[in-house]
């Protein structure tokens, strides 16, 4: 995140002594994305963060393949995937490629007993239901209904949710999640025709500084496997951090909706990219002001992407029956458009309420059996009269 943050005591000099109590020293970290030349933040621990006591099992996490090439659009009940009360058992990938991973989750409980890492990929998580706390060893982020997490690789966490009905849409990026690089100026900062700027960017706070020793079992994902490390000290033992380099949240109510004369393309929706993606914000806004103006998308050839969205809330102009925590795939090589009827509604309408996540992919995306589960089967005939 392109903003200079510090929490807790840190030296005036990064790489000096910085010394606890009268013998013993803080443990410095450099916790970086892409090497040593992407974004960084500099860590001081109570303890070695370097210290694994023992390591367990390492269990295949790899989603199970049901359609590799696919040219089927889909329309997926997101709400039908099943609560579970673990956090990371409750994350079904639905879709994949080798940029990132989309999925749903219901999770019940709050993670206590393990921490959790992801090494492979930084995690967006938009809270669709649901209110918590993000515990990471950076600080705490309270979220709720609208929020987007956004957790870079390597962050040890823990999510405390205050809720039990709790609908999570994620993705796992493998490249770093940033804000749309046409939004900002040479130095990072966000410009004037922005749809959203620095004030709506919640930092962590309340840094907890835990000093104990003993066994902490930390849950890494790495290469698609989640292995199971003991660690001597306790993961939030750091006394202090700045840099650039934290987890943060978004509301996508903070989003500020650019409206014309005549319909806008997606683009103008963008909130987030990575290699290979954009996710894109769709809130309530009025509509196009061309008195002949029709408010509808035009049909469109995704030559090049692949689209999912995820309908959160209100009423999605474009389509017909669609309910909260649905899900459309619309692959890349075929054209889709509003539904019938859907144009013809649009004109003359002033406003919308509808609230959505869009996920566009330069790759195409593979299908999972998680998705097979929630898969309506004849979506893809539904612009057939
Ligand atoms: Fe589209």
């Amino acid at each position: 995140m392109p903003i200079y943050h510090k929490l807790g005591k840190i030296p005036h000099k990064r790489h000096t002594v910085f010394p606890r109590g009268k013998t013993g020293f803080h443990y410095e970290e450099l916790f970086g994305t892409e090497g040593f030349s992407g974004m960084s933040s500099l860590l001081y621990h109570l303890h070695r963060p370097t210290q694994v006591k023992a390591i367990r099992k390492s269990t295949d996490i790899n989603p199970e393949i049901a359609v590799k090439h696919n040219i089927r659009s889909m329309l997926l009940s997101g709400f039908d995937v099943p609560p579970a009360t673990d956090f990371l058992q409750s994350r079904k990938v639905i879709l994949l490629n080798s940029d990132l991973w989309i999925g749903l989750a219901a999770p019940q409980k709050s993670m206590k007993d393990y921490f959790y890492k992801n090494a492979d990929a930084d995690e967006l998580l938009f809270i669709h239901k649901g209110k918590g706390i993000l515990h990471t060893f950076m600080g705490q982020i309270p979220f709720s209904y609208g929020d987007y997490l956004i957790i870079p690789r390597g962050m040890i966490y823990q999510i405390e949710f205050s809720t039990k009905e709790n609908r999570i849409f994620f993705v796992e990026s493998f490249s770093p999640i940033y804000t749309p690089k046409r939004y900002r100026n040479e130095f990072g900062q966000l410009l004037e025709h922005s749809p959203f700027c620095e004030r709506d960017i919640r930092l962590p706070s309340n840094l907890e500084t835990i000093d104990r020793k003993g066994e902490f079992v930390i849950k890494i994902k790495k290469e698609n496997q989640l292995h199971e490390l003991v660690y001597a000290s306790h993961p939030f033992d750091v006394a202090g951090w700045d840099g650039y380099n934290f987890p943060y949240a978004f509301s996508i109510h903070d989003f500020e909706p650019i409206t014309g004369r005549v319909h806008q393309p997606p683009p103008v929706h963008q909130n987030f990219e990575a290699n290979n993606f954009v996710v894109c914000s769709f809130c309530p806004r009025l509509y196009d002001y061309h008195p002949e103006s029709i408010p509808a998308p035009y049909n469109h050839s995704n030559i090049g992407s692949d689209e999912v969205l995820y309908y959160v809330d209100g009423d999605f102009m474009s389509r017909n029956n669609i309910k909260e925590g649905n899900l459309t795939l619309h692959p890349k090589g075929i054209p889709h458009g509003p539904a019938p009827g859907a144009m013809e509604r649009s004109i003359g309408q002033k406003e919308t309420k509808e609230l959505a996540v869009m996920v566009d992919t330069f790759r195409p995306l593979m299908v999972t059996k998680e998705a097979l589960k929630i898969d309506d089967g004849k979506y893809f005939t539904s612009w057939t009269e």
